[in-house]
């Protein structure tokens, strides 16, 4: 059997796990989610949920990896036998066709950071048609996914310790000082406190359920859980690692950078007289404005930085999203690692092309319409089916497998490695209760709710 790969340190871990849970997700989603839902009022209901529902979920996710030495199959599988390892192969085609989507988005991050570094971006003079154009080229949008994948099947070729952990080492402190830098800068501008106002004070009078269930939704995704991504990287930590303490850091890394990036944005959009609900266009076509209107050389050094920014996050968490197929085939088909990687990142870039047309190329991509909903990308059908469907429920069964197949008294033994005095604790009796009766009830009822 080919190696298993294995992190190094629990630094390792930690960085390679936020980086999976920072990315596209925090920076480009969660503040235009975050403007048009009320604000701090949208944040506060997201942070219940990440430690209500995320935080358990987490745990379990890399106890069973952890405990499994597996990829989500084999984990399942080994535990609960074929038909509950359906369930981990049906995370791991989530994880396929997210990545299939999330490049394209990153190609769009890594495209922008070109052309704003050493092309002409901040010399357009309409950004939205800029946009517009740009999403709806083809050759533009099949070179920069390319590339961006290629990048991130070069990191994961080089294996857990040097390719993931390595990497993650590196882009993740350098995600903190270019984020802490753009906020700095941004505060200081006139008009910045305008746009902090509007992103702390909370307006609750625009939560309604289906925010709520948003919020949740956007957790799972922000985290990285419901489709084995974790269970993942659990099987590359030791047992010595304290697991509990591990996944506190991750999530609160992760919620942090949520956090930082509205701080970031809002001020920048708010200095500009900008509309801070602009929806997913507020990356891609409110800030290139501001960052124009900085002057030639600022405007080139903020805007390229905060578009290398938002590369770097993507990196991290496509590299996560490639690694749990290439696990998969690894451990089940005893691929060697260097076919594994080579082979799904160009079957998952593929993959991703209809959802590259689907901006304008081809106009039968564009629009699908559902019942008297609003008309859907490809890109956003592929998203809600895979993302906002697929994830919580994922979730849903993980819980589910640990209450009834795998037990909580597995998962409670498993989390002990690596604690003194874990067992008999009240985390450990508070945990045990949330995964097996709140997790599948919360996760469950929503499922009900959205289908
Ligand atoms: N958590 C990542 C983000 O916030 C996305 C992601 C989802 C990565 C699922 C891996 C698995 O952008």
């Amino acid at each position: 059997m080919a190696a298993r790969g294995g992190f190094s340190s629990r630094i390792g871990f930690i960085a390679a796990a936020a980086g999976s849970a920072v990315g596209l997700g925090n920076i480009w989603q969660f503040p235009y989610v975050a403007g048009q839902n009320g604000g701090a009022a949208f944040l506060l209901i997201y942070v219940f949920w990440i430690f209500l529902i995320g935080f358990p979920i987490m745990l379990g996710e890399i106890t069973l990896g952890r405990s499994a030495q597996a990829n989500p199959y084999g984990a399942y599988k080994k535990y609960g036998g074929k038909v509950w390892g359906l369930v981990g192969l049906f995370g791991i085609l989530s994880g396929v066709m997210i990545l299939s989507f999330y490049n394209v988005v990153s190609g769009w991050a890594f495209g922008y950071f070109l052309e704003t570094a050493f092309g002409n971006l901040l010399e357009e003079e309409n950004f939205s048609t800029f946009f517009g154009d740009y999403v709806a080229d083809f050759s533009d949008n099949l070179w920069f996914s390319f590339g961006f994948m290629a990048i991130t099947a070069v990191i994961v070729l080089q294996g857990v310790k040097k390719g993931i952990e390595g990497s993650a080492k590196i882009l993740m402190p350098a995600l903190f000082v270019i984020l802490i830098g753009i906020i700095i800068y941004g505060l200081m501008l006139p008009g910045a406190m305008e746009g902090v106002k509007f992103y702390l004070l909370p307006d609750f009078s625009l939560i309604n359920g289906a925010t709520i269930y948003s919020a949740l939704g956007q957790a799972f995704f922000s985290l990285s859980l419901g489709m084995g991504g974790l269970i993942t990287y659990g099987s590359y930590l030791s047992k010595k690692e304290n697991i509990v303490s591990s996944a506190t850091l991750v999530a609160i890394a992760d919620t942090l950078v949520a956090f930082l990036a509205g701080l970031m944005i809002f001020p920048l959009v708010f200095s500009q007289g900008q509309s801070p609900s602009e929806g997913p266009g507020l990356v891609f076509v409110a800030l290139p404005g501001i960052f124009q209107a900085m002057g030639p050389i600022l405007g080139k050094v903020i805007g390229s930085s905060f578009f290398l920014l938002l590369c770097f996050a993507a990196l991290t968490s496509t590299i996560s999203l490639l690694e749990v197929a290439v696990a998969y085939f690894i451990d089940e088909r005893k691929w060697p690692r260097r076919k594994a990687v080579l082979v799904m990142a160009f079957l998952i870039f593929l993959i991703g092309i209809p959802s590259m047309l689907g901006y304008g190329a081809v106009q039968s991509l564009t629009s699908f319409t559902f019942y008297e909903g609003t008309p859907k990308s490809f890109m956003d059908l592929i998203q809600d089916l895979f993302s906002v469907v697929a994830l919580p429920l994922g979730g849903f069964l993980l819980s589910l497998f640990i209450a009834t197949r795998w037990t909580t008294a597995k998962f409670s033994e498993e989390i002990s490695h690596g604690t003194t005095n874990y067992k008999g604790s009240f985390l450990e009796g508070f945990l045990n209760i949330m995964i097996k009766f709140v997790c599948p009830v919360v996760l469950g009822f929503m499922f009900v709710l959205t289908v």
